[in-house]
């Protein structure tokens, strides 16, 4: 092969890896993977995934007393479906987000107030879009997620009050304003947002 075959051959080589679309590229990399008896095999490297938000003692209820234990939760995403997002403002196909749960602690080391996270995890759960479908999972193991089959109050709340395709957008700070510019807020959660309209006076 002389130089210029060479250099023809890896620039297209660029051209085809610069081409793939963010889904191409979920599927090649970070798009959901099963197990033979259909769990779902947990991505135990989402750390290395995108950061999207923490919440802190989060209740869908009013508070009736002090909580008794403290906890985070903090969400990600995987990459490719990240940057779908911040094109689209919508979730492409073989999007995972992950939610972890970690006790609240309080005082560690030299941090006299407020709160830092938990070493250990208190929980780990997961919302997958495949094959246009949402599913949540559990993960049991670090080798297994097992399916939450429908009817199950995630996917009812998750439906009735979630901002984007049944994820808590509203939540994730460096997202609304990509959904709000490209108007794929769902309509359940512009219901909740806008004040009922006042009714007309006759004229
Ligand atoms: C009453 C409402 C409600 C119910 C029920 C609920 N969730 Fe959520 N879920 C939320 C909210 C609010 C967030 C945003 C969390 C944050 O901002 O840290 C969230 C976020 C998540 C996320 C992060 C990705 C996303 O979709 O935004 C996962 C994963 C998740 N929930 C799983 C579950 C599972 C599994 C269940 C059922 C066992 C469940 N949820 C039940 C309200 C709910």
């Amino acid at each position: 092969m002389n130089v210029i075959k060479l250099a023809l051959a890896v620039s297209t080589l660029f051209l085809i890896i610069q081409s793939g679309t963010p889904v191409e590229q979920a599927s090649i990399s970070d798009a959901p993977t099963y197990t033979s008896d259909g769990n779902l095999v947990p991505p135990m490297q989402y750390r290395q995934w995108i950061y999207l938000s923490s919440g802190l003692d989060m209740s869908y209820t009013p508070p009736q007393s002090t909580p008794s234990h403290s906890a985070f939760d903090n969400v990600f995403v995987n990459p490719s479906a990240y940057r779908s997002f911040l094109a689209t403002g919508t979730w492409p196909d073989k999007t995972t987000l992950v939610l972890e749960r970690r006790a609240a602690e309080n005082p560690v080391s030299i941090n006299k107030s407020g709160h830092t996270q938990a070493v250990g995890i208190a929980g780990l759960e997961l919302h997958v879009k495949d094959r246009g479908t949402w599913s949540f999972y559990n993960v049991t193991s670090e080798t297994s997620a097992k399916l939450i089959p429908r009817p199950a109050d995630c996917y009812t709340c998750h439906e009735q009050h979630a901002a984007v395709d049944t994820t808590f957008v509203q939540f994730y700070p460096t997202l609304l304003p990509l959904a709000t510019r490209d108007h794929t807020l769902s309509s359940a959660y512009l219901r909740e947002i806008t004040p009922p309209t006042a009714p007309q006076s006759a004229k």
